[in-house]
């Protein structure tokens, strides 16, 4: 069964479809670590972020793969090597949306999520999982939440990564993001027809957990 979890940054996806997918016992794959991974094998090699050329040929050079591990926590190997930490880092933040709307890009990427989907049992999160990578999921959630509570969650989150960032940052990214991400061409951030909108601002994690294991259950 495949599990498809879309919605903007911040709106805790990633924590969510992680936990939802320990409960379950099914696979977790963040789509959005792998455009992060993506992004920092670009920066590495000195890439500039608008050379689509050379970014296309990297794009099908690298090896991306993601390992669940028996905490639930998920790591990501760029090469063989462990960029899960480096993935998260405000360089790769910054850049990330502009990689990832590159078509050729998402086309690599995309076959590479369908490959990993063929694992298993799997819950995904990202921007075009329900509409694109996997339109006949079983299930699609769309995970939103209001802006500031997004911002105030996201900012926790790096500061938990002992990331030393301002408040306001974080929303110039998020709102930066935001526009790239739902006004590209390719594949835009939008809910799919048949996926269940959850505005999760008044929601704790575990209220979101529950909810989504509800509509899973029930079909
Ligand atoms: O979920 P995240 O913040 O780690 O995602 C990083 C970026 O990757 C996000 O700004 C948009 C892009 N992304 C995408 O375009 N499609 C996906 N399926 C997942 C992420």
């Amino acid at each position: 069964m495949i599990i498809a979890i879309d919605g903007p940054a911040g709106a805790g996806k990633s924590t969510v479809a992680k936990i939802l997918a320990k409960r379950l016992g099914f696979l977790y794959i963040d789509t959005g670590a792998m455009y992060r991974a993506l992004t920092l094998k670009v920066l590495e090699n000195n890439i500039p972020v608008n050379d689509e050329l050379q970014i296309n040929e990297l794009a099908k050079k690298v090896k991306i793969d993601l390992r669940n591990n028996p905490d639930g926590s998920l790591t990501v190997l760029l090469d063989g090597q462990d960029v899960s930490l480096e993935i998260r880092k405000a360089r790769i933040t910054q850049f990330v949306s502009d990689i990832a709307k590159i078509k050729d890009v998402r086309q690599v990427l995309v076959k590479m999520q369908r490959e990993l989907g063929k694992r298993g049992d799997c819950v995904l999160d990202g921007r075009d999982i329900g509409t694109v990578v996997f339109p006949d999921a079983a299930r699609k959630f769309f995970i939103d939440a209001t802006s500031n509570v997004r911002v105030q969650r996201r900012f926790k989150e790096l500061k938990d990564l002992n990331q030393n960032i301002a408040v306001l940052d974080v929303e110039k990214d998020l709102s930066n993001r935001d526009k790239i991400d739902s006004t590209r061409e390719i594949s835009p951030l939008c809910k799919a027809k048949d996926a269940i909108y959850i505005d999760t601002t008044e929601l704790s994690i575990e209220q979101v957990v529950d909810k989504l294991l509800r509509f899973i259950k029930n079909g």
